[in-house]
């Protein structure tokens, strides 16, 4: 039990890599929020969790449900910003309002739910922020163009916040998974998803339970002096 006595929240928890996040700090000890827009979604993802966990209502792309959920959010000692819009468009295709979907959750969301949430921190001595980007934030992709560029803003982000908040003990990392198996992502991406895999050095996608565990590593005390760090969780897709 790595993570007894830590209150972990985490954005997008009902679905994908966020439930595989979800289960894996459940079973090391963690009391659980996880959030997303369907209340069904996320009562039945939280029934299918072992452990101490609840489900909050939010929507990430809007501004006073962010707010609301910084205030029912009480005590969080990890914070997963892992919800996100993920628009495959051509840049000469792109609509306006999936590029304005998109920034408004994956940045401005997780900037705000993060600024909400980090003074309690702060006070405590003690956080850890992993943000979840991607492999394609430092790659060109095409039709990844908007996308890759909101969480390529969140692994600078994740920069800033290390400088800012690691004197008070707060660190703040991401892991920028590769292409990995979830039913969002299919239904976005369809089959590209399992040929950028095919392109990958392992050759596959990935379970999501592959890149939750880099996400239980960078929230747990082993990774107590890794601060302002990728950790590529692609199966080699950024080193080739
Ligand atoms: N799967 C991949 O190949 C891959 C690769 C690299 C990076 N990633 C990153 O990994 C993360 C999870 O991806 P995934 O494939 O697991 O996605 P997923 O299966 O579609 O799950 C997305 C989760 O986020 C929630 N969500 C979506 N939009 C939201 C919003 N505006 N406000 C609040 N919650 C929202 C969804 O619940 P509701 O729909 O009910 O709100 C769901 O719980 C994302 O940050 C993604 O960019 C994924």
């Amino acid at each position: 039990m790595q993570l007894t006595d830590n209150h972990a929240l985490i954005t997008g928890g009902t679905a994908g890599i966020g439930l595989a996040c979800a289960r894996l700090l459940a079973r090391e000890g963690a009391v659980v929020t996880i959030t997303g827009r369907d209340a069904d979604r996320g009562a039945a993802a939280a029934a299918s969790i072992d452990g101490p966990v609840r489900f909050l209502r939010a929507d990430l792309a809007d501004a006073e449900s962010v707010q609301e959920l910084v205030h029912r959010a009480g005590v969080v000692d990890i914070l997963v910003n892992n919800a996100a819009a993920f628009p495959a468009a051509l840049t000469v295709d792109q609509r306006r309002d999936a590029f304005e979907r998109t920034f408004a959750t994956n940045v401005a969301g997780t900037y705000f739910l993060a600024a909400g949430l980090v003074p309690g921190m702060v006070t405590r001595g003690h956080g850890s922020i992993i943000n979840v980007t991607t492999m394609v934030a430092s790659k060109g992709v095409p039709g990844a163009g908007v996308y890759a560029a909101s969480k390529a803003a969140v692994e600078s982000l994740t920069r800033t916040w290390a400088a800012e908040f690691g004197a008070a003990g707060v660190r703040v990392n991401s892991v920028a998974p590769g292409p990995t198996r979830t039913e969002g992502v299919q239904a976005e991406w369809g089959e590209t998803n399992e040929e950028l895999g095919r392109a990958l050095p392992l050759g596959r996608t990935a379970e999501p339970d592959e890149i939750a565990q880099a996400v239980l590593f960078l929230a747990s005390p082993r990774a107590s002096f890794i601060t302002g760090s990728v950790l590529h969780a692609d199966g080699g897709g950024s080193a080739v």
